[in-house]
């Protein structure tokens, strides 16, 4: 529960896409649409996303990066919003596309995004991935065990660019689920053994070392551990490239205050610049801080069950916001068109685990049935994460801009429930 001081609703419009603002009936508005418009127009829950602020994310990341280190690249990991609208509104602005296997190449693919700008992931990559990769001219293949090195130089008929995935040792402070640098962490190769792996595709005639990537987590509020993962890289010798991950956190609530993206880029071409060779091409791949403060979600209170303490069911929760159930994320979040002072409610989903809480401790005015409640900051890995549980429909996807609404991703149906079923 947060104690505050600042009127709530300007408190929350702070965690809400800039342009969002409280018109003269006190109703919330995103990218020009009242949200409570939204909701009645395209159903709860809903997955709203304000294209202006998620294209000036891409263009601030990728001016940030570029100002510091001309000769580098942005790449966005499609993890985080895997949505074919989506990457091919980063492929508009120039930034690259990182996919974690077939599933999001696919997806990649099928909005448009040049293959050349597509660097492939994984720790469990299938010959079958692989080949889908090199099929469709992938730019970059990020190695993570001497296994894929095997596969590839079967699978490559000409030849391929490839990374080494370094684990470094760091370990931020984050979720324990979503920490990935840290010693035995299953992601990369420690220092010794990537050493040896740089060595056998130096000696490869058809995969092509480019640089080595390294990525130690997500949620990360601090600059340090990203510092100190890229001073481990500086041992392994001189290279071309250097991939140095996504992980910088967002701001989800109003006591947390992670870095700029600027900061975060600072801190890492610095460091850049003090322990990696000056020609080298520096890569980034943030995810949840490109999308996440782009996108909100909106659902309808369904019933309120007054006591100690008040619970406020809506028409979604875990099958649509994994976020809490899996890292304990803390959310914020409003009735759109009455904010002001109120009794800390529990605000919490319709599914049938009591781990479903969406925000605990949520100050809503007078919550009632029909109210349409916005969770802000919910951008980033709630539609890729998003599930049937109990049979929930999966929220559509909704882009905003100038007051315009236009449906990228429908909801889905019960039929759609059924359709795998033989
Ligand atoms: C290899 C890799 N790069 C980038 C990211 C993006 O991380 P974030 O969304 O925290 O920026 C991830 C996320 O897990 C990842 O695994």
């Amino acid at each position: 529960m947060s104690s505050r001081t600042v009127a709530d609703e300007e408190l929350l419009i702070d965690l809400l896409p800039p342009d969002a603002e409280l018109d003269a009936a006190g109703r919330l508005v995103v990218a020009g649409c009242p949200l409570r418009e939204l909701s009645e127009e395209f159903g709860t829950p809903l997955y709203v996303v304000d294209e202006h602020s998620l294209r000036g994310q891409a263009r601030r990341f990728d001016s940030a990066l570029r100002e510091r280190r001309p000769n580098s690249k942005v790449v966005f990991a499609s993890k985080a919003f895997p949505c074919a609208a989506v990457l091919a509104l980063m492929a508009e602005e120039g930034i690259g596309v990182d996919v974690a296997g077939g599933g999001e190449l696919a997806i990649a693919l099928a909005a448009g995004v040049p293959p050349a700008e597509i660097v492939l992931h994984g720790n469990a990559k299938t010959a079958a991935e692989l080949r889908m990769a090199i099929d469709a001219g992938v730019g970059t293949v990020v190695v993570d065990n001497h296994d894929d090195i095997d596969r590839l130089e079967t699978l490559v008929t000409g030849c391929q660019h490839v990374l080494v995935r370094v684990l470094p040792g760091v370990q931020p402070d984050t979720h324990a689920a979503i920490s990935t640098g840290q010693v035995g962490s299953k992601f990369g190769l420690p220092p010794a053994q990537a050493r040896s792996a740089i060595e056998r595709l130096r000696g490869s005639d058809k995969l092509i070392l480019d640089g080595v990537h390294v990525h130690i987590g997500s949620q990360i509020l601090d600059t340090q551990p990203f510092v100190e993962a890229v001073e481990t890289l500086a041992a392994l010798g001189e290279l071309d490239v250097y991939d140095l991950g996504g992980g910088l956190g967002v701001r989800y609530t109003y006591s947390e205050h992670p870095p700029s993206p600027e900061e975060w880029i600072e801190a890492l071409t610095d460091a850049a610049a003090r322990c990696l060779p000056a020609q080298a091409r520096i890569m980034i791949e943030p995810g949840r801080s490109l999308v996440a403060g782009a996108g909100v979600s909106l659902y309808r209170v369904v019933t309120v069950k007054r006591g100690t303490p008040t619970f406020v069911a809506i028409d979604g929760g875990m099958a649509d916001n994994m976020e809490v159930a899996l890292y304990g994320q803390r959310f914020e979040g409003a009735i759109v068109d009455r904010l002001g002072p109120g009794e800390p409610v529990e605000l919490v989903g319709r599914h049938c685990e009591s781990g479903d809480r969406l925000i605990s401790g949520l100050r809503l005015p007078d919550p009632r049935p029909g109210d349409v409640v916005v969770v802000a900051v919910t951008g980033a890995y709630c539609f890729t994460l998003a599930n049937n549980y109990n049979g929930a429909l999966r929220p559509p996807v909704v882009f905003c801009r100038d007051g315009d609404a236009r449906l990228v991703v429908r909801r889905e149906t019960y039929a759609d429930l059924l359709r795998r079923d033989i």
